[in-house]
């Protein structure tokens, strides 16, 4: 089988009625339950999203998932900030095991609290059975099982009863996980094989499952790319490192500001978060110095602009109407060049 890339593709223009894109509508479908105006989704990288991000992204009408790498009461603590600041929904994340299952109750007591069960590879039976678990303790919550690259692993988790789906294994800006392991799935395909299953589930059983695209996001082209050919909402780090709202200090070389971006499985948050690499496992990210942004905001509003006027350019006033007027043109690399992709 040969894999795709968003870079394969690019969507032909269509005829449009639209007069503004000021007159589309970017709400989309966080979990099957919950609904958000903005598609986008701050990853939840330590480097990326705590309470500043998560407040960011609301503003936006998007969402920040905060990351795991502090103790539970320090989670809890920063969602309940979150709550009392009227961010609204709350994603928080959590790993496998006993202690992640304590930090998944105890984050679930507030506010519109939706729970990232997020590990390296999610098609595994620790994710598994922390949903399960999960599901048993409160089978109301909302539970986002990732990261996963196939159908298979779409399948199983609609079928566990996962509320959103996300996608996408060594794509990700500091990832290392294609060259450590040999394994990984282009992020198109990876997207298409996940939608398709989705898509057969929701024609069988009226159950919408979300798909969040992850890792490898460039700009918001990409974003219009992936909304049409079936996610629901683009997860993102690269695009917001740097900015002021993320954690960790400015650093100033030279002049020039700074501010750091690491890989979770990188050495760096294994050294900063986990007291150092564990014996016999190897580092599948990597560590870069990024120059610093200034605020999140005009960076996130330039992005759903780029959305809206995406969705205009295939005539669609919404992602649904994208996903059946859109037209998708596998494209050459010496087109890919002339597009400056
Ligand atoms: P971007 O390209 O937006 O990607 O910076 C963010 C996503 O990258 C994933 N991630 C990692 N993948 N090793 C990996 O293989 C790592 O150390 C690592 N850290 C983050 C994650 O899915 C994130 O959302």
């Amino acid at each position: 089988m040969r894999g795709y890339s968003l870079d394969d593709v690019l969507l032909e223009p269509q005829f449009s009625s639209i007069r503004s894109r000021l007159d589309t509508d970017t709400s989309t479908y966080l979990t099957d339950k919950t609904k958000i105006s903005s598609p986008i989704m701050a990853t939840n990288m330590s480097t990326i999203t705590e309470l500043d991000m998560m407040e960011v992204m609301n503003q936006v009408g998007g969402v920040g998932a905060l990351h795991r790498f502090m103790k539970p009461y320090k989670s809890v603590q920063i969602v309940a900030d979150a709550v009392n600041k009227k961010v609204n929904p709350v994603v928080s994340s959590i790993g496998i095991g006993d202690e992640e299952y304590h930090r998944a109750t105890q984050l679930m007591k507030y506010g519109h609290s939706i729970i990232l069960i997020d590990v390296a590879h999610g098609h595994s039976i620790g994710v598994v059975e922390q949903l399960a678990k999960l599901k048993q303790f409160n089978p109301n919550g909302e539970y986002i099982v990732g990261n996963i690259a196939t159908g298979r692993a779409a399948n199983d988790f609609i079928n566990y009863g996962a509320s959103a789906l996300r996608v996408g294994i060594g794509g990700g800006s500091r990832c290392l996980t294609r060259t450590v392991t040999g394994h990984g799935v282009p992020n198109l395909t990876a997207l298409l094989e996940v939608a398709k299953i989705r898509d057969k589930h929701y024609k069988n059983t009226g159950r919408y499952v979300p798909v969040i695209i992850d890792g490898g996001i460039k700009n918001s082209g990409d974003m219009v790319k992936a909304l049409y050919f079936g996610a629901d909402v683009i997860c993102i780090g690269n695009l917001l490192a740097g900015t002021e709202e993320t954690p960790g200090e400015k650093i100033t070389r030279d002049g020039k500001h700074f501010k750091k971006y690491y890989g979770m499985a990188s050495k760096e948050a294994q050294d900063t978060h986990r007291g150092g690499m564990k014996a016999g496992t190897a580092s599948e990210g990597f560590s870069e110095l990024v120059p610093y942004k200034g605020s999140a905001k005009p960076i996130l509003e330039e992005l759903i602009g780029g959305i809206r006027s995406g969705l205009t350019y295939s005539g669609a006033r919404n992602i649904i109407m994208l996903r059946q007027k859109g037209k998708p043109i596998y494209i050459s690399d010496a087109s890919r060049g002339e597009s400056k992709l």
